[in-house]
């Protein structure tokens, strides 16, 4: 599967990451049905509310390119100069998995969390977002 090439494309999209203010770098890599990768990173503000996490990144990229099915994400985030045999999970935020639910299906869509390259846990984001909130509640 295309597991172990998204974690490697989360790792590198973390390299872009802008976080000069809470040294939190974060790197996302989202699956297209299409088969295409779309990496994000965290990308911080001085005015701290416009920053936008890796996950949204990923995803805003390839929903403005026409791209709004999707099969899984990997996460990975780690404080500035962490050692990669130190770096721990990191789960996406509410707004994050909120986004995810917008356009995924929650009982195919797979949230992998990796801490190394070899060292990942998946989810469905049914579990990782019980009763979420989605577009069914309003047209009800
Ligand atoms: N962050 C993400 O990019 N994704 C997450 O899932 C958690 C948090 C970012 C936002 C902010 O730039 C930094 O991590 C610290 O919260």
């Amino acid at each position: 599967m295309k597991e172990l090439e998204l974690i490697k494309e989360a790792f590198q999209a973390q390299n872009f990451s802008y976080a000069p203010y809470s040294k939190f770098h974060v790197g996302a890599a989202l699956l297209g049905k299409n088969g295409k990768i779309y990496q994000g990173c965290n990308i911080e503000n001085a005015a701290l509310t416009p920053t936008n996490c890796a996950e949204r990144t990923a995803f805003f990229k390839a929903i403005s390119e026409g791209v709004t099915e999707f099969e899984a994400i990997v996460v990975v985030g780690s404080p500035e100069g962490t050692k990669q045999e130190d770096a721990d999970y990191c789960a996406p935020c509410g707004v994050c998995r909120q986004v995810m639910a917008e356009f995924c299906d929650p009982n195919r869509f797979r949230v992998i969390l990796a801490r190394t390259q070899e060292d990942y846990q998946e989810y469905l984001l049914k579990d990782i977002l019980p009763l979420g909130f989605t577009g069914k509640d309003i047209n009800k």
